[in-house]
This record gives C-alpha cells, sequence and structure tokens, in this order.
C-alpha cells in the first residue's frame, strides 16, 4: 500500500508529468491512430490495390518515394511539397525529377482519409504506410508500422541533391546511410527495395558502353543481359529515358530475385552489383539469394529504421490538409 499512496504525493505526480508525460506523448506508437481514425490502413490498403491494378509499377515507386523523403531531412512529408513561387521544393532535385512518381496516388489516399477523419493523419504517416502496402501487395513480407509522424512546413532541395546516385563507390553510398543512422548492412539489405520497379537507361549506361572509362563494358555485367539492355538502351543520348526493369527476370515482384540476380553478374545499377563486388556484403548478398525469408525479415527490420529518420512528434510541425501544401503559409 505503501507505495499507491506516494503515487498520490503531488511531488511525484509533478515528476511524472514533467519527466514522463513527453516520453510517452512523443514517440511514435503502433497504435496512434487506433481511436481517431479506425480504419486508416484499409483505406491506404485498398487505394494502393486500387493504383497497383491501373499501374503495376506504382508500387515501386511508392516505395521508392518514402526513401527519398526519410533520407532528406526525415520521414516528415518534405518530398510532397510542391513548388511555388516563394518556396522550393525537392520535386525538381535531380533524384526526383521526372523519376520519383506516385505522388497522385499519395494526394488520393489523402483525401478519402480527410473524409475519413479529417485534419488527423499525417502525409508523412501516409507515405510510409502506403509504402508497406506497395511491398506486402506486391508478395513481399508485412510489417507493422509504428505512427505518429508530423508534417514539415519547409524542405531541402540541396539535400534532396544529396541522395545516393548509382555511380557513387559503396563507400560513399555507405556514409550516407550512416549519417542517417542506418549501417552498412541497411544498404545491403534496402537495395533489395530494386527487386521491382524501373530505372531509365542514363542511370546505368556507362556500365554498356564505356565503363569507368575504358571504351568497353562492365566486365561484371553478365553477357546476355549486356545484349538486352544495349538493344534497349543504344548509345545515343535520345535512349537516356528509356526503361529497363531493376528485376528482369521477376520485374513486378517483390521477392529476393534482386540477390539472385547480383550473385549471377545480372544487377542493373552499378550501385547494386557493387553489393557482391565488396566483401562486407558479399556473404549476405549470397544469403540472401539462398534464403528469401531472411531477406525479408531483414528487409522489415531495415524499413522501421528507414521510418523513424528524423520524425517530427508530438505538437512539432503540423498535419497538412493537402499533401503539396504547408496548411499556413505567409503573404508574400
Ligand atoms: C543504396 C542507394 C540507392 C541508389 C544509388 C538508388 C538509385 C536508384 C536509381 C538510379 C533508380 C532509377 C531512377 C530512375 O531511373 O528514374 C532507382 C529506382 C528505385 N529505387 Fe533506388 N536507389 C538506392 C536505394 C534505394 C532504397 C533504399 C530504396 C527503398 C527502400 C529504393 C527503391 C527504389 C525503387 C523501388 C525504384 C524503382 C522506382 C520506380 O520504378 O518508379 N532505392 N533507385
Ligand atoms: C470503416 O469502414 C467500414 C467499411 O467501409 C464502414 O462500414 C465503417 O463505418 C467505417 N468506420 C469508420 C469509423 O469510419
Ligand atoms: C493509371 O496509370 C497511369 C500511368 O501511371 C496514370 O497516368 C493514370 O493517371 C492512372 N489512372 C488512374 C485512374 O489512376
Ligand atoms: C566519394 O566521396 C569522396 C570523399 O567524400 C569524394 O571525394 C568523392 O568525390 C566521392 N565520389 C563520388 C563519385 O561521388
Ligand atoms: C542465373 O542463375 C540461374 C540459376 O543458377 C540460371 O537459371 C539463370 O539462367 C542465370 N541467369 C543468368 C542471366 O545468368
Ligand atoms: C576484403 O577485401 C579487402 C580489400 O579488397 C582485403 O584487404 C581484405 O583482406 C578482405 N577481407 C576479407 C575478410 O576477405
Ligand atoms: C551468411 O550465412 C553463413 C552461413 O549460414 C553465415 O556463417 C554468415 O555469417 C552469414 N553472413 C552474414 C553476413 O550474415
Amino acid at each position: 500500500m505503501k507505495y499507491y499512496s506516494s503515487h498520490k504525493h503531488p511531488s511525484v505526480f509533478l515528476i511524472w508529468v514533467v519527466f514522463l508525460s513527453p516520453l510517452v506523448c512523443c514517440q511514435l506508437n503502433y497504435n496512434f491512430y487506433d481511436a481517431t481514425c479506425p480504419n486508416l490502413t484499409r483505406i491506404v490498403r485498398y487505394n494502393v490495390w486500387s493504383a497497383m491494378a491501373n499501374d503495376t509499377r506504382i508500387a515501386a515507386s511508392l516505395l521508392r518515394l518514402h526513401f527519398h523523403d526519410c533520407f532528406v531531412i526525415g520521414c516528415d512529408g518534405s518530398l510532397l511539397l510542391d513548388d511555388t513561387s516563394t518556396f522550393k521544393g525537392e520535386k525538381n532535385a535531380l533524384p526526383n525529377k521526372n523519376s520519383a512518381r506516385g505522388f497522385e496516388v499519395i494526394d488520393t489516399i489523402k483525401s478519402a482519409l480527410e473524409k475519413a477523419c479529417p485534419s488527423t493523419v499525417s502525409c508523412a504517416d501516409i507515405i510510409t504506410l502506403a509504402a508497406r502496402e506497395a511491398v506486402y501487395l506486391s508478395g513481399g513480407p508485412f510489417w507493422y508500422v509504428p505512427l505518429g509522424r508530423r508534417d514539415a512546413t519547409t524542405a531541402s532541395e540541396s539535400e534532396a541533391n544529396q541522395l545516393p546516385s548509382p555511380f557513387e563507390p559503396l563507400d560513399n553510398i555507405t556514409a550516407k546511410f550512416i549519417s542517417k543512422g542506418l549501417e552498412m548492412k541497411d544498404v545491403a539489405v534496402l537495395s533489395g527495395a530494386h527487386t521491382f520497379g524501373f530505372a531509365q537507361c542514363f542511370t546505368f549506361k556507362p556500365r554498356l558502353f564505356n565503363f569507368g572509362g575504358s571504351g568497353t563494358p562492365d566486365p561484371t555485367l553478365d553477357a546476355e543481359l549486356l545484349k538486352n539492355l544495349q538493344k534497349l538502351c543504344p548509345n545515343q543520348d535520345d535512349s537516356d529515358t528509356n526503361l529497363a526493369p531493376l528485376d528482369s527476370v521477376t520485374t513486378n515482384r517483390f521477392d529476393n530475385m534482386y540477390y539472385r540476380n547480383l550473385v549471377n553478374n545480372s544487377g542493373l545499377l552499378q550501385s547494386d552489383q557493387a553489393l557482391l563486388g565488396d566483401n562486407r556484403t558479399a556473404s549476405l548478398v549470397v544469403n540472401y539469394s539462398k534464403y528469401p525469408l531472411l531477406f525479408f525479415k531483414d528487409f522489415s527490420a531495415s524499413m522501421e529504421k528507414l521510418g523513424k529518420i528524423g520524425v517530427l512528434t508530438g505538437q512539432q510541425g503540423e498535419i497538412r490538409k493537402n499533401c503539396r501544401v504547408v496548411n499556413w503559409q505567409p503573404a508574400g
């Protein structure tokens, strides 16, 4: 009975309010919208499913949106803000321009949610959930998503220009992941997202014709795949925006074929194949190529880490009403 009465002591209560409640209030949690938007998952899943029925590639595009959101400032919906005459967003940064897609799907989900539970669900949480549904509905793993992210009122084009490039060495890409609180293992695991979706020819063309200025193709590219890619991406500028599947075997499925391709020298991007060429990541690649469920388990864990980068919680940021604009902007 003694410790019951001590809980009622006003000074103990004060300590609880001051020190504990911020910890409770401002972390992501799995039940964040249970009371305020019980149909959230259903609404996101239905809309992702219906977008995929119209365009199978959209699943990959939605997953990539989440990555590009989280790696710039944090998972805060900053990527979704449109440029205006007084505001520069991230959509025109080089890694996003004519490349990032799926914004209309996020808009559709947002308007459905504004009907079901107005001004409640953040755009940052919508992208995170849409990415999970996209993977799950493509045959990949399911994982629970902690929620409660809030939306940024700012964005950074310059930081978006620092997103990993397929022409960077693995060490540089790893350094970027580490600067976000991730590890080299997460580079190898999350790159498994390239098991679906497409890339424009210019993102790997040097491998086909003039690898590292050698005048010859990348020797670590399978001869059969090389021939096909050279047909799809002829050595002239007007082929730069042609599309090639990141995984030419099971193009729209989320599976471990990415790693099976890598062990066959059939990775598409230089940064993909590099994971087999480095002895710090090669054994992981080989393991994932053999054990799809090990990949699924590790991918789920890395996605949860990715989804926690730089999040706004509690009273930070806002809940945008329209994912493309902040709720309030000063005039002028
Ligand atoms: C590790 C460093 C990474 C590099 C260098 C990289 C690079 C690229 C490039 C160049 C493309 C093609 C874009 C285009 O041609 O328009 C692409 C597509 C894609 N990336 Fe990555 N990426 C990386 C990591 C990731 C991560 C961590 C994810 C998600 C977890 C991801 C998901 C995707 C998906 C799904 C696509 C296909 C998108 C579509 O078809 O619309 N990537 N990536
Ligand atoms: C959730 O969706 C179901 C099916 O569409 C609907 O019947 C129900 O009223 C919704 N619940 C809430 C709280 O919006
Ligand atoms: C269907 O997909 C195409 C190609 O991505 C897109 O342009 C179009 O807006 C989509 N239609 C609907 C109804 O979502
Ligand atoms: C890789 O990082 C190093 C050190 O930061 C830098 O000097 C180099 O230019 C980077 N390489 C590429 C291709 O980005
Ligand atoms: C990759 O390996 C599998 C199994 O060993 C084989 O069936 C397939 O033809 C290989 N693909 C390429 C492009 O070499
Ligand atoms: C990994 O490769 C580096 C350089 O390529 C080499 O120095 C090192 O000994 C290798 N480590 C292992 C464990 O094979
Ligand atoms: C890959 O699997 C082998 C054999 O099970 C194991 O010894 C090794 O530690 C694994 N490598 C990694 C990086 O997990």
